[in-house]
């Protein structure tokens, strides 16, 4: 396994945000996340990613343990994320924005400076090209649409080439045709990365759930099982009930 999780524990002023006894990913594996508002799904993705610290519990993550470590350390070692808030740099381009993501080589040198901006350039149009915002490059980012916001954050994902994705919410606000766009990118994405994907959006949950749907209430995992498997587990759908913005409808 790429991800193993045990016994990951926190909480905010008595509120139980993760109680998670066991999770695991493997290598190029993509995991779907849902569950109800306040589950504790994006509190998962901090503590991978170092934001949040837990009160106790493990992250085996390529055989490094990762509670206790840096953000950036952790980033070091191939995990990217995409937050549920967009967290671009409006004011500047959508080529600056992916510029400041592009991993750089460790003891990059002046000298090799104009090999480097080559490769880089011809790195982020391809990605561009991928996320479908190679005609917007020169637009300043804050000018997208909220879908191309969505691109442009995968993009950034994309181009630090982790060994793990963590995305949260891609599909949020997306029309049906810019959500089927999205799924099919994630799918592509999952060949070559293990990604982890939290969505509310059922349609776009059935198009990428290939594998397992991972359910998580009140900080556990109730569940995991087949898209056809978590959507017929009366366990699922109660854990739902007297939710508005989170249906299970699809
Ligand atoms: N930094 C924090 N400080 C205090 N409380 C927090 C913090 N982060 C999360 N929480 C609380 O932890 C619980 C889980 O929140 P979380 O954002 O992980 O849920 P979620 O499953 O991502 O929900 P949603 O589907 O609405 O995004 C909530 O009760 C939330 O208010
Ligand atoms: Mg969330």
């Amino acid at each position: 396994m790429l991800l193993t999780v045990k016994d990951l524990f926190v909480s905010f002023g008595g509120v139980i945000a993760s109680d998670l006894q066991d999770f695991s990913l493997a290598d190029k594996e993509l995991k779907v996340i849902i569950g109800p508002n306040g589950a504790g799904k994006s509190t998962f993705m901090d503590m991978l990613c170092g934001k949040t610290k837990p009160l106790r519990g493990s992250i085996n993550f390529n055989g490094n343990e990762l509670v206790g470590k840096k953000e950036v350390e952790i980033a070091d070692l191939g995990i990217a994320r995409k937050f549920q808030k967009p967290s671009i740099f409006p004011s500047i381009t959508v080529f600056d924005n992916l510029l400041l993501a592009v991993k750089m080589p460790k003891g990059f040198m002046r000298s090799i400076m104009f090999k480097m901006t080559g490769e880089m350039y011809d790195k982020i149009v391809a990605v561009a090209d991928r996320i479908g915002l190679k005609d917007e490059l020169d637009k300043i980012a804050g000018a997208l649409s909220h879908g191309q916001k969505q691109w442009l954050e995968i993009g950034i994902v994309i181009l630090q080439d982790p060994k793990m994705m963590l995305i949260d919410e891609p599909a949020a606000g997306m029309s049906d045709k810019e959500t089927e766009k999205t799924g099919q990118l994630l799918l592509d994405l999952s060949k070559e990365h293990s990604v982890l994907v939290i969505e509310h959006d059922m349609n776009f949950v059935k198009q990428i759930a290939k594998g397992t749907v991972a359910v998580f209430v009140r900080g556990k995992l109730l569940t995991e099982d087949t898209f056809e498997g978590v959507r017929n587990d009366q366990r699922v759908i109660d854990s739902y009930l007297g939710r508005s913005n989170a249906q299970l409808e699809i």
